[in-house]
């Protein structure tokens, strides 16, 4: 099914914007990108050893840079990185150009999922402190969405058919 716009994921590492971003895909037959993926392809390394050679602020220049990219190009599902609505010319693009979804978990849920997570550069040391903080940091810009979809105690499939169906119900054009 042709998509008019964009259908992007934003929200905190950890709510599932990669599983259900794939579901999605599938179930729209749309392809899908995934801004951290397109970032690690860019600057030929991961994610972790580009924060840790050169830190956070080039990670979200790069970030910023495929995002503009991505939202160039023909409507896609888009999968985002966490951190991507911490900049305001980010959710400017989102908004104007896409679909905006934003999945949450409760914070309990988000620290199990999280647990032991040896990939994520923010998260390293005390996980439940940096996922509070985060959290706090960045509530207001998760808000800056379409939709929030609260994906605590519900599989990815069922997230995204709750996905699909706020869209239809919206504009009955998905
Ligand atoms: C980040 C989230 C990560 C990745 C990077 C920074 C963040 O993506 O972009 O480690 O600032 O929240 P996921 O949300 O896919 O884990």
């Amino acid at each position: 099914m042709p998509l008019s716009k964009h259908l992007i994921l934003t929200g905190f590492m950890g709510t599932g914007k990669t599983t259900v971003g794939k579901l999605l895909a599938e179930k729209l037959n749309c392809p899908l990108v995934d801004t951290d993926a397109e970032v690690e392809k860019s600057v030929k390394q991961s994610i972790s050893s580009l924060f840790a050679e050169k830190g956070e602020a080039v990670f979200r220049d790069w970030e910023s840079r495929v995002l503009k990219e991505v939202l160039s190009g023909p409507p896609r599902v888009v999968t985002t990185g966490g951190g991507i609505v911490l900049r305001q010319e980010n959710r400017r693009m989102m908004r104007s150009l896409g679909w905006v979804v934003c999945l949450t978990a409760d914070r309990d849920e988000l620290l199990h999922r999280l647990k032991g997570d040896e990939s994520r550069p923010l998260l390293q040391g005390n996980a439940r402190q940096k996922v509070e903080q985060l959290l706090e940091e960045r509530r207001g810009y998760y808000r800056d969405s379409d939709w929030v979809i609260d994906t605590t105690g519900k599989t990815p499939e069922e997230v995204a058919d709750e996905v699909i169906s706020a869209i239809q119900k919206e504009f009955s054009q998905v």
